[in-house]
């Protein structure tokens, strides 16, 4: 009883039992009721013809032998028939039965007046004086006198006759005919339906071993496929169709998630290479030469001194930002840090950050333009984080864009939002790698000597940043010809 087909078939077997024995019982009683409802009507008329012929009671006295004769003519038309000959009050006068076999000697004359009257349904059912337990159809009609009534000619249609033969009819040809094809009928249906369960079920079944297999198969995509094909076909609109798509659309939710797991621990394990050879190497070089500095401080000359120590600077100062840059980044990553939001220019900002890189530009020779309008450049971010956006980009500008270069940087007004563009005329990006560098920790493959100097962390940062700030970065770039950053900044509290 633990399976679903299981019990459906013992519903299914319940129901048709009922059914089967309703239909059975319903049968056998309509069939009496027609038999009986034909009879009375075919019959009705006997007790009239009896009591026609001749008279029956003169005066309060029984003719005794006109009833026989009567009754036996009577049984001539219809064997079953009993007559009896009532008084007034429905006492039995006389009748042709042996004695012995009455058991009653009252009739009830509320039937029997009710049927005289022609006002009812029929069958009618009366006392049969030789059965007390049971009522059966009659027939009746008054017997009269000189137009006074002497009593009632009353007749049991279907009397003993009839149920000795109903009861060697029970158990005959006919009847087992009839109760085999009910049988029969019944146990067809109830076939049918197991038939339907089993091959409702089986789908299920077979949805439900997919799913196993599929979670035992560590989310094989191949079993993914295995959901989703059986889907397609016939049935696929039914309900048992759509929960194999429902399994299947989850399947591939769950193996796209599984697959996104996967990547960001590859990309985690990348990050964690990618990070200890960033430290290695400048922590390696300082140690160099502070030993080189203390075993052979005697030996060495002042300028060398001095240049080791300034290496050793310029390493710690890296390890510092490097340091700092994945601090950053990190404390990005964490949901729990929100940005600060607040109303300031970004103008103004713009002009700020670009007086960090004035000195370095200028020792290269390039150009810092700004076009940027103070009252049209009003946004709603967080003024700290933006700084980092801004100067990640100039920095990067300024250190891929060679000598003679010009750098420009446009803040326009756009409805609900200030669109940023950081343009320069450096080196360019090859298209390969365009996508790529917003990769934590990826640098370009050009230009060996920046290489050395950076992490490739800033564009990282810079993306993050206006993530949290839902905006997106976009990079257009000709290599030799120069990159154009752009984004949008929220001007007003959403
Ligand atoms: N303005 C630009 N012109 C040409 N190439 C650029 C420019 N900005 C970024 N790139 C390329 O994109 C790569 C990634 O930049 P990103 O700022 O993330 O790292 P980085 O500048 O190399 O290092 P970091 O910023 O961490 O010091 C750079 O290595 C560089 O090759
Ligand atoms: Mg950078």
């Amino acid at each position: 009883m633990r399976t679903l087909f299981a019990r459906l078939s013992a519903a299914l077997f319940l129901v048709v039992a009922i059914i089967g024995g309703g239909f059975f019982m319903v049968e056998q009683i309509s069939s009496r009721l027609y038999y009986e409802e034909i009879t009375q009507r075919l019959n009705a008329s006997i007790a009239m013809y009896v009591t026609g012929e001749m008279q029956l009671i003169e005066d309060g006295a029984v003719n005794e032998d006109a009833l026989t004769l009567l009754a036996q003519r009577a049984m001539i038309i219809n064997p079953t028939v009993e007559v009896y000959l009532l008084d007034t009050d429905g006492r039995i006068l006389a009748h042709p039965m042996p004695p012995e076999s009455i058991q009653s000697e009252q009739v009830a004359l509320g039937p029997v007046k009710k049927l005289m009257s022609g006002e009812t349904e029929m069958p009618l059912r009366g006392t049969d004086p030789r059965n007390i337990d049971r009522q059966k159809i009659f027939s009746a009609h008054p017997v009269m006198h000189n137009d006074v009534l002497q009593g009632y000619l009353y007749a049991i249609l279907g009397g003993q006759k009839y149920d000795e033969l109903a009861d060697s009819v029970r158990g005959s040809y006919v009847q087992k005919l009839s109760l085999g094809a009910l049988v029969a009928i019944v146990l067809t249906a109830f076939l049918v339906g197991l038939l339907v369960f089993g091959l409702l079920t089986r789908r299920l079944t077979r949805l439900t071993s997919d799913v196993q297999t599929f979670t035992e198969s560590g989310f094989d995509p191949e079993q993914v496929e295995a959901l989703a094909y059986q889907g397609s076909g016939a049935g696929t609109q039914d309900e048992i169709g759509q929960l194999r798509e429902a399994f299947s659309g989850m399947a591939n939710k769950i193996r796209e998630q599984f697959e996104g797991l996967k990547e960001t621990d590859r990309l985690r394990r990348e990050l964690v290479s990618n990070v200890s050879h960033d430290l290695r190497t400048p922590l390696a070089s300082m140690h160099g030469y502070v030993e080189t500095l203390l075993l052979k401080n005697d030996s060495l000359s002042e300028e060398e001194r001095l240049r080791y120590l300034e290496i050793t600077r310029k390493h710690s100062l890296r390890l510092r930002q490097l340091i700092g840059d994945l601090f950053e980044l990190s404390k990005l990553d964490s949901a729990s840090v929100k940005p600060t939001l607040e109303t300031f220019s970004l103008a103004e900002l713009l002009q700020d950050v670009t007086q960090e890189f004035e000195l370095q530009a200028e020792n290269k020779g390039i150009d810092i333009d700004v076009h940027a309008h103070d009252g049209a450049s009003m946004v709603h971010a967080d003024i700290g984080l933006m700084q980092r956006v801004l100067e990640n980009l100039l920095r990067n500008a300024v250190r891929y864009t060679p000598r003679g270069g010009n750098i420009s940087i446009t803040l326009d007004k756009k409805p609900g939002c200030v669109a940023v563009a950081v343009a320069d005329t450096g080196c360019g990006i090859a298209e390969h790698e365009l996508d790529r560098i917003f990769d934590r920790f990826y640098r370009s493959e050009q230009g060996e000597e920046e290489r050395t100097n950076s992490a490739g962390l800033g564009l990282a940062i810079v993306k993050r940043i206006l993530d949290l700030h839902g905006s997106r970065i976009t990079v257009n770039s000709r290599v030799n010809q120069g990159t154009r950053f752009e984004f949008d900044i929220p001007a007003r509290a959403a």
